[in-house]
């Protein structure tokens, strides 16, 4: 955890949001409606990476409010959480590319700072990467989200120690309910590793206590013989 406070955190935000909204890095700055800056609790531990607007989240100024949104919403409400309350949802690209076509390398290199300040500013203990251009970009390796999806993967990501946990896209889980059914399973994967992540991240001696409470007060027999 860094010294900053919250408040200074959320300061900063502030601050990069007006920097995203002033960006021509790109020419997609120039051709976008509206910058998707990024959404939810910026003291979340949870972390969403999508790959870019599309048209509805170009015109709300806010991310994965089409269908692909409402899935994401759903899967994360039948494992208990709210997207408000419980992470920060964002994509890698912050202006919508013409025509939902694929970002480019050098438009995703331009925003790269936006989302690895992001990444510094609000500490996720876990970031699910959504699809292939978030999962290639964090991981830092060109394997494909078929091969790793469902496998968290430690990484220092802009200096931040997270756990990387690649998922389908939402968007390609609509179109085939197959994947839908393995994004489904990997959600349910999420509330654990959080857990574990937390309990990793606490003081040796509250992780000692901690442990200690969940021990039985006497051991368990072992009985050997049946
Ligand atoms: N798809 C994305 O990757 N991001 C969004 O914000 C919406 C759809």
């Amino acid at each position: 955890m860094s010294e900053r406070t919250a408040a200074e955190r959320r300061e900063e935000l502030v601050s990069l949001y007006h920097q995203v909204g002033a960006c021509r890095k790109c020419p997609l700055g120039s051709l976008r409606t509206n910058p998707v800056f990024g959404m939810g609790n910026a003291d979340a531990d949870l972390m969403f990476v999508g790959e870019a607007p599309g048209a509805e989240e170009d015109r709300q100024a806010l991310p994965f409010v089409g269908r692909a949104g409402k899935l994401l919403d759903e899967l994360l409400g039948e494992i208990g959480m709210e997207r408000r309350r419980d992470a920060w949802v964002c994509n890698v690209l912050k202006c919508r590319p013409p025509g939902n076509r694929d970002p480019q390398p050098d438009e995703i290199e331009s925003c790269r700072p936006y989302l690895e300040r992001q990444i510094q500013l609000i500490e996720p203990r876990v970031i699910c990467t959504l699809g292939n251009f978030a999962t290639k970009l964090l991981t830092g390796s060109p394997t494909g989200i078929t091969r790793v999806r469902g496998r968290p993967q430690e990484r220092e990501v802009a200096g931040v120690s997270v756990l990387l946990y690649p998922l389908f896209h939402p968007a390609a889980a609509l179109r085939t309910p197959a994947v839908l059914q393995q994004l489904r399973d990997d959600f349910s994967g999420i509330p654990e590793l959080l857990e574990q992540e937390r309990a990793a991240a606490q003081p040796p001696e509250l992780a000692a206590a901690a442990a200690a409470a969940a021990l039985p007060a006497e051991p368990p027999q072992l009985d050997l013989l049946g």
